[in-house]
């Protein structure tokens, strides 16, 4: 696995989306799998600001979203369709019929899971995963206990990621018990990952991600098993790394 070090999170973004927007120029038809949360934001305002620049074409590209929040529609603030929206989605000039999420509100969420899997397998897979890290050491939704085996599935959300993301709700009742979420299984066929980590935070869970056995009990840790895995990480995030 290699570690890119950067200054702080400004450089963080830009060196993502340098990668990214690389990938973009080498094949038209790439098949993204992207992220949402708090770290990826500035990525996406980087890969914005390039297509409103340089005018980057994004037609041909696909794109496969990690994980949605059970029970939130599309058109629901917090559901990761609208922060999609909101950050990359009305900017560039992807199709929509080529940008896929599962959907929170499916009538049958497992043929939901099943669906969103067996697509992204049809389509030929993912060529490059875009990854954030939770302070527990989940990706995507896969909390500490997946196995690494898993598939897209409904999942609990641990409480510490609750915590954590009820900085972008009103109140932390708000934030859903439950998400459907690509399984470990799912993020490893991807031919290449990008996980990303900034600030202090992160700085414990990089500290085991990087210095202790690959574990189930640490997700992020599958990742020293990826022949093609980067890790993106800022000062602050690896303060603790001896
Ligand atoms: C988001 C996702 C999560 C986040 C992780 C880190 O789609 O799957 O795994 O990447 O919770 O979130 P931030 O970037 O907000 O610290």
């Amino acid at each position: 696995m290699k570690i890119i070090q950067v200054k702080d999170y400004e450089e963080l973004c830009q060196k993502a989306a340098q990668i990214l927007l690389q990938r973009v120029k080498d094949n038209r038809r790439l098949r993204l799998g992207l992220a949402t949360g708090g770290t990826p934001v500035g990525v996406y305002r980087n890969m914005v600001q390039d297509h409103l620049d340089h005018g980057t074409s994004y037609r041909e590209i696909q794109t496969f979203n990690l994980d949605e929040y059970l029970g939130l529609a599309p058109d629901h603030p917090q559901s990761y369709h609208a922060y999609m929206e909101e950050h990359l989605f009305r900017w560039v000039d992807l199709q929509p019929n080529k940008t896929h999420i599962p959907d929170g509100k499916a009538a049958d969420p497992e043929a939901e899971c099943r669906r969103y899997e067996e697509m992204i397998q049809q389509q030929g897979g993912i060529d490059l995963q875009l990854l954030g890290i939770g302070v527990n050491g989940h990706i995507g939704f896969n909390e500490p206990g997946t196995p690494f085996d898993s598939t897209t599935r409904v999942v609990q959300l641990a409480e510490s990621t609750r915590r954590a993301n009820a900085r972008f709700f009103s109140e932390q009742e708000e934030v859903p018990t439950h998400a459907i979420t690509m399984g470990i299984g799912t993020i490893m066929k991807s031919r290449e990952i990008l996980l990303l980590a900034s600030g202090t935070s992160k700085a414990p869970v990089m500290r085991s991600m990087l210095q202790q056995e690959v574990s189930e009990q640490l997700p992020a840790s599958v990742l020293k098993r990826h022949p093609r895995a980067q890790v993106i990480a800022d000062q602050d995030a690896l303060s603790l790394v001896e």
